[in-house]
């Protein structure tokens, strides 16, 4: 067989295999959208999604909010996953998720009991979207009190 027949199949194959692959990615990023929207991640992570969803544009999705969350754990702030998550590689994403172990209110067991193909999809969306925004302010240690809109959780009762 010369080099061009035997390269022909290939190069066909190659030609034949694209298309499925930008679907495969299509239906990817369709389950990441789905996934933040439905997980939560946006209720958090988006500024002004929890109280207004159809008014913030995808492209606004995922960068953080500086609403702060006040408890006996200090102050914490939804972190920009616009910047966080894409200085990782995917297998670093699943890793961090499989041993998510942030402040509350980070719901990490969303995070423990996800699929990898879910926490793929996400990684993929946040990629797609790509960096923006500005990170959020630094967490708060117990006791400080934040000035501005709060959320805040009693301390729990001593004698339980
Ligand atoms: C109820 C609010 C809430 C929800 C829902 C939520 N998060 Fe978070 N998340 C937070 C807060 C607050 C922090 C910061 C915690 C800290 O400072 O320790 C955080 C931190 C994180 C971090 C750590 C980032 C860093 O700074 O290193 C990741 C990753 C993350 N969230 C991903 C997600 C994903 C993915 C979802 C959806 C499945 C989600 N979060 C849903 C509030 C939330």
């Amino acid at each position: 067989m010369s080099p061009l027949a035997r390269a022909l199949p290939i190069a066909l194959l190659a030609v034949l295999a694209l298309p499925s692959i930008a679907v495969a990615d299509n239906a990817q990023l369709e389950r990441g959208r789905y996934l933040v929207q439905i997980s939560g991640c946006n209720d958090c992570h988006t500024s002004g999604y929890l109280m207004a969803p159809e008014k913030v544009a995808e492209r606004d999705w995922l960068k953080g909010d500086n609403l702060r969350w006040y408890g006996p754990w200090g102050t914490t702030y939804p972190s920009n996953l616009r910047l966080v998550m894409p200085k990782l590689s995917e297998s670093q994403w699943l890793a961090l998720a499989r041993q998510a172990n942030f402040r509350p209110p980070m719901p990490n067991l969303t995070l423990h009991r996800m699929t990898d193909e879910d926490l793929r999809a996400i990684y993929q969306l946040v990629k797609h979207l790509g960096p923006a925004g500005e990170p959020a302010p630094m967490a708060l240690p117990p006791g400080d009190m934040p000035e501005g809109p709060v959320v805040m959780f009693p301390m729990p009762p001593k004698n339980r």
